[in-house]
């Protein structure tokens, strides 16, 4: 059981701050972290310490992340073999903002990402070929994010769809070819224009998206948990009440996780409660992936 990303890294650069700044101010925040992050890297290394047999395609830049960036990988046991260097370009990076309460605010900067082609997919078909599932999300260029879904088409391979960041851009009837549209509340909310405040807009949002013909749309929605919308019906899974220290990169952690239990058991019920755990442990955690708990702290949690 493989699955593949075909998706992005960045480098996480992680102020601790009161507030923000306005314009024209400088003001001190009091702290700052740097680690390895990017939606695509966050959401392969959950999956392998879920347990995953993982393969990454992304791609690095010419500089002194690219080399860290690779080693994490590597020690994470991900398969770097479509893991490339693109030369005389700096790597993804991601500037993070964590308030006092936890939340986050989010810039990126694409780099060596938006170097990841259909070209790369066609070179690496034989590896991907054999994968169970391939993850994807939107920090590469749109065509590239087409092209792997309908080469999953082709070849019988489901696919998960995590739409962010969010864009009005992404046509719907290529995301309806996926098993899997995995967004949080604000990138539904974007995406279908629609008001996501209350557990009931979340639901009417994300039945407009399965009555455009989307197949499985999973909501993860923080410390209110996450839903499931299919033509089936709803299921809402609670969440676990943790202590918010740092979300940043918690939807990541859940596609991740749930990724790696959907591939080993294909209960989807199932998956998004142990998903569910994960990801609430790593809130109590400062950073991205390296806030992502071992696999025995998460069954802990389950058995509660
Ligand atoms: O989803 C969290 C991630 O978004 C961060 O790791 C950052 O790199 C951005 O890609
Ligand atoms: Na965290």
């Amino acid at each position: 059981m493989k699955i593949a990303v075909i998706g992005s890294n960045m480098v996480d650069l992680t102020s601790y701050i009161t507030r923000m700044p306005v314009l024209g101010e400088t003001l001190e925040a009091p702290d700052f972290s740097m680690g390895c992050g990017g939606k695509g890297a966050n959401q392969a290394v959950a999956a392998a310490k879920y347990g995953a047999d993982v393969l990454m395609m992304t791609k690095v830049g010419d500089d002194a992340f690219a080399d860290n960036t690779i080693a994490n990988f590597q020690k994470a046991g991900i398969d770097t073999k479509y893991v490339q260097k693109v030369p005389g370009v700096s790597s993804g990076v991601a500037p993070i903002f964590v308030d006092k309460s936890g939340q986050n605010s989010i810039l990126i900067i694409k780099g060596a990402n938006q170097y990841l082609l259909p070209k790369d997919i066609d070179d690496a078909e034989e590896d991907l070929k054999n994968c169970q599932l391939i993850i994807l999300q939107l920090e590469i260029s749109l065509e590239t994010v087409y092209y792997a879904i309908d080469f999953g088409k082709k070849h019988g391979i489901p696919v998960l769809l995590n739409p962010a960041p969010a864009t009005k851009e992404l046509l719907i009837d290529k995301a309806c070819q996926c098993d899997f549209f995995m967004p949080n509340e604000t990138e539904l909310a974007i995406l279908t224009e629609m008001p996501v405040s209350t557990l009931d807009e979340v639901e009417a949002a994300a039945k407009s998206l399965v009555d455009r013909g989307l197949k499985n749309v999973i909501v993860t929605m923080g410390s209110h948990g996450s839903m499931w919308i299919s033509k089936e019906g709803k299921h809402l899974v609670k969440p676990f009440k943790v202590n918010a220290i740092d979300t940043s990169g918690a939807g990541d952690a859940y596609i991740g996780c749930f990724a790696c239990c959907y591939v080993q058991t294909g209960d989807i019920l199932s998956s998004m409660k142990t998903a569910s755990a994960f990801a609430a442990l790593s809130v109590t955690k400062r950073g991205t992936q390296k806030s992502y708990p071992e696999k025995e702290d998460v069954l802990k949690l389950l058995k509660e």
